[in-house]
């Protein structure tokens, strides 16, 4: 009998039991997320930590494993190919250095309150749009965005595969600040209906997600092949979203499938963009940006914000990192439009690293999910301020005061 089996039988506890599995499966490197490259401090514990306990968003990846069935943890943790790009993001803040200042600032007196696009914060966080929270955590989206009001008036941005209606999620956290995200849909009729429907619920900004086009989960695809569960990328627990556009049809379901293409994206354009431009009445945002030249065309057709984004490597295996892809887009916008960066932020040092490569603010996805999977809307809102206040202790530690401190001369790239 092995130990979990054996504690099983003298501790009939589920949080114990969920310790030991959590703790062995952390400690594994066959079941442990291929993503992550960072220590996971939950392997060297003997038991689930409570959400006191907690010291970096690390520590909340075992208790998502945990709680969550096997097909929404491949949802969240999965991504395209054979998810270099997904390691890559990571990978790549370890090649910034933070320079040591010789002139460190209490904590206390770091501001790094901004104002984007008419949304005034007091940390440079965003939440991403992601899908299907329901399926995490009970609390689901309305959780999240409570969770995020409650972390200083964190933005959220709802996902367009939400798995709670936006009429349901905006009322929820009064004073909060919802904005929505929205999928390309081929039919402008219908994208108006959808865009309306975001914009009466009180979404004052539509953020038009255009990467993804063409992505394959090879891990889950294989995962199915074994006889399992999976698909491509298929959000579990159906799709309530009022703006969810059409899924791409699972690629093993169609003729397209021996190329490991579905059609469902692939049709986009910027003249759509520009159709788009039109029924938005607040700031457009563009995301999926990777490449300078993107950058300067979304400007073009009418984005008042773009984001850096590979979406967490689920879009294309093979991009580089966002954070190596930053620098150039920076250079190319230069200055015209606030710059949004995701994919790959853990550690309030990895935000400083990409604002001082000259991004305005980030996006958290997959950590916000960890958070809300482990312990629910209390989860969600400890990963954001565990962040928040990362970043102002790195801020500090470099020296910075004001966001404005935070830039290329606190930072030595070892990426060329
Ligand atoms: C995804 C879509 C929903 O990443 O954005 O699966």
């Amino acid at each position: 009998m092995g130990d979990i089996e054996r504690s099983w039988l003298t501790n009939p506890s589920r949080r114990a039991a969920i310790a030991r599995v959590a703790g062995l499966m952390a400690a594994s490197p066959i079941a442990s997320a291929a993503a992550q490259i960072d220590p996971r401090p939950m392997g060297e514990h003997r038991r689930a930590l409570s959400l006191a306990e907690m010291q970096s968003a690390f520590d909340f990846e075992p208790l998502f494993f945990g709680n969550v069935s096997q097909s929404v943890y491949d949802y969240t943790g999965h991504a395209d190919g054979s998810e270099w790009t997904l390691r890559r993001n990571r990978q790549a803040f370890g090649w910034v250095d933070i320079l040591a200042a010789r002139n460190p600032v209490p904590a206390s007196q770091v501001d790094l309150s901004s104002t984007i696009l008419g949304y005034n914060s007091k940390f440079p966080i965003w939440m991403a749009p992601t899908a299907q929270m329901v399926a995490l955590n009970p609390d689901g989206e309305m959780g999240m965005f409570r969770a995020c009001t409650a972390a200083s008036n964190t933005l959220m941005i709802l996902s367009a595969n939400t798995g709670t209606q936006v009429e349901q999620v905006a009322p929820a956290s009064p004073g909060g600040t919802l904005w929505a995200q929205y999928y390309p849909q081929e039919n402008l009729t219908t994208t108006q209906a959808s865009i309306d429907r975001l914009q009466n619920a009180g979404c004052q900004s539509i953020t038009v997600t255009i990467d993804q086009t063409a992505s394959y989960y090879e891990r889950t695809l294989q995962d199915r092949n074994l006889g399992g569960r999976g698909g491509r990328g298929a959000a579990p627990g159906g799709r309530g979203g009022a703006a969810a556009g059409p899924a791409p049809a699972p690629a093993a379901l169609t003729g397209a499938a021996r190329y490991r293409i579905g059609a469902g994206r692939i049709w986009y354009t910027w003249q759509y963009i520009d159709a788009v431009r039109k029924m938005v009445k607040g700031p457009m945002i563009i995301k999926g940006i990777d490449q300078p030249e993107d950058a300067l065309l979304a400007i073009q057709h009418g984005a008042d914000s773009i984001v850096v984004s590979n979406h967490g490597g689920r879009s294309m295996d093979y991009g580089a990192s966002t954070l190596e892809n930053l620098p150039a887009i920076v250079a190319a916008v230069n200055g015209k439009v606030p710059i949004l960066f995701d994919s790959g932020i853990r550690r309030g040092s990895d935000i400083f690293k990409a604002l001082a490569l000259g991004a305005n603010g980030v996006c958290l996805g997959r950590a916000a999910r960890w958070g809300l999977a482990a312990f629910g809307q209390a989860g969600a809102q400890r990963i954001i301020e565990m962040l928040q206040q990362e970043l102002v202790q790195t801020a500090a530690a470099a020296g910075c005061a004001k966001l404005s401190d935070i830039n290329r001369s606190k930072i030595k790239v070892n990426f060329v």
